[in-house]
């Protein structure tokens, strides 16, 4: 199986993102790290184990940077909640504590691996940006970098930038520029995954801890999407990443050179088309097979009971 390693920030999608790549029984999970982002690193911490627990999962989680590389932390409140993560039925709070070092196990972890492991990144960036630049050796050990980030074509924090890269451009330009494969799904592709009611009437009738907490967390987090934009239903931007290590033959991919914008401050963490010699190329993800897709979550939500 796959040896990866997920970074994330839960956040109502990240969670998605773990219960796929937990259910989906495709990897060897190695770690769960998490990074400052949707909430403070406090909180993002506190809800991934808060989902571990609920599907009955006890692998630790490492926490990692609590703000990104110059700015300051600005969170996602409006749209993951004051916890971070809007639930009716996960625990308040849990007795377990995430450890720390976060990044350091990240070293260690795939030093220590028999065979190269896959960093699926769901949230900013920092924390594989302060593991490629403290530990360059790293580098050869990391198959790829698989990341939900980014647009070409769009933005949702300013018409150029989108939150992940917005929260930490510097942490981003450090990774696209690292040498490692780069695997980009960004709102191209995850404004295309979109759960709308349909979808929410088949996971129902799975009836598993894992579609319970998916239908909770959906019907928490909705309303953010109804409000505030004109999308016909909610995307799970996060699980786009874990279901491209599942299956990459789910995605329409582009092979284009892209750089990240940390100057110009009113484009600043646009995921920005360049010339070839100016940036290395990251494979894009510009469209989804999204039936395929919708199966592929709901076998993960059928295992996670
Ligand atoms: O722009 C979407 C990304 O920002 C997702 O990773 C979501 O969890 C938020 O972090
Ligand atoms: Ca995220």
């Amino acid at each position: 199986m796959k040896k990866i390693i997920i970074d994330c920030d839960p956040g109502f999608d990240d969670s998605i993102a773990l219960m796929l790549a937990y259910g989906s029984r495709a990897f060897d999970i190695r770690l769960i790290t998490t990074c400052a982002g949707n909430q403070t690193l406090e909180k993002i911490s506190k809800n991934a184990l808060k989902v571990l627990e609920h599907l009955g999962i006890d692998d630790k989680v490492y926490m990692g940077a609590e703000k990104p590389l110059m700015k300051a932390l600005e969170v996602a409140e409006d749209v993951h909640g004051e916890s971070g993560l809007k639930s009716d039925i996960l625990v308040s709070d849990t007795k377990k504590s995430p450890e720390k070092n976060g990044i350091l196990k990240m070293y260690q972890e795939i030093m220590s691996s028999d065979e190269n492991v896959t960093i699926i990144a769901t949230g900013p960036l920092t924390n594989v940006a302060l593991l490629v630049s403290s530990f360059p050796d790293v580098l050869a050990r990391i198959e790829c970098i698989t990341l939900m980030g980014g647009g070409i074509h769009k933005g949702n924090v300013t018409k150029y930038a989108e939150f992940n890269i917005y929260t930490d451009p510097e942490a981003a330009y450090i990774v696209y520029n690292c040498g490692a494969k780069i695997n980009m799904l960004g709102l191209d592709v995850t404004h295309k995954a979109l759960i709308n009611g349909d979808v929410i009437d088949r996971i129902r009738k799975i009836e598993t801890k894992g579609s319970k907490l998916f239908i909770d967390i959906y019907n928490n987090n909705k309303e953010f999407y109804e409000k505030h934009t004109n999308l016909p239903g909610v995307p799970v931007h996060d699980a786009c990443a874990v279901a491209f290590e599942i299956d990459r033959g789910l995605f329409e991919v582009e092979e284009l050179n892209v750089d990240i914008e940390v100057k110009d401050l009113e484009r600043i963490a646009m995921t920005k088309l360049v010339d070839m010699e100016k940036a290395q190329t990251v494979s894009v993800s510009m469209d989804i097979d999204f039936e395929k897709f919708v199966n592929y979550l709901c076998e993960a939500l059928e295992n996670l009971n």
